[in-house]
């Protein structure tokens, strides 16, 4: 633990520098990347780790946004760099297995705000089944406007 008088410190690190924490057994949170004092924004590394899955869930609290950032493993269905999953606070969910011997980096954002797409998003947005991080079966049968 570390005091400091005066302003808060800035903080700086390199993204790629980053490095999770795993567990030998068990379930196990990611590692928070930057507090904010009223708890609104929370930013948290989620790349591969070892730890069993976590398990089914939902925030009632937080939108949660993922930023897949780099393989050369994927996040569930998800091998793209820069694609970006939203799940909406609510929302039941699970997520893909996180321990991926290939390795992956991808952030997770969780936010108190209550988060809307724009038109434009919508019109590159595809509806995500919420278990293995893919397209949903029905996309595109359905219209999410
Ligand atoms: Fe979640």
């Amino acid at each position: 633990m570390a005091a400091v008088v005066g302003p808060p410190m800035v903080r700086r690190f390199n993204l790629e520098h980053v490095q999770g924490i795993g567990a030998v057994s068990g379930s196990l949170p990611p590692s928070r990347l930057i507090n904010d004092d009223t708890t609104r924004t929370l930013l948290y590394y989620l790349g591969a780790r070892r730890a069993d899955r976590a398990p089914v869930h939902h925030n009632a609290d937080y939108d949660e946004v993922i930023v897949f950032a780099a393989g050369p493993g994927n996040y569930g269905a998800i091998s793209t760099p820069g694609t970006v999953t939203w799940t909406p606070k609510g929302l039941i969910h699970q997520g893909p297995e996180e321990d991926v011997p290939e390795g992956y980096v991808a952030w997770l954002l969780e936010t108190r705000a209550t988060l809307k797409a724009t038109p434009a998003a919508l019109d590159i947005s595809r509806l995500m089944e919420t278990s293995q991080w893919g397209v949903h079966a029905t996309d595109g049968e359905v219209t999410t406007r």
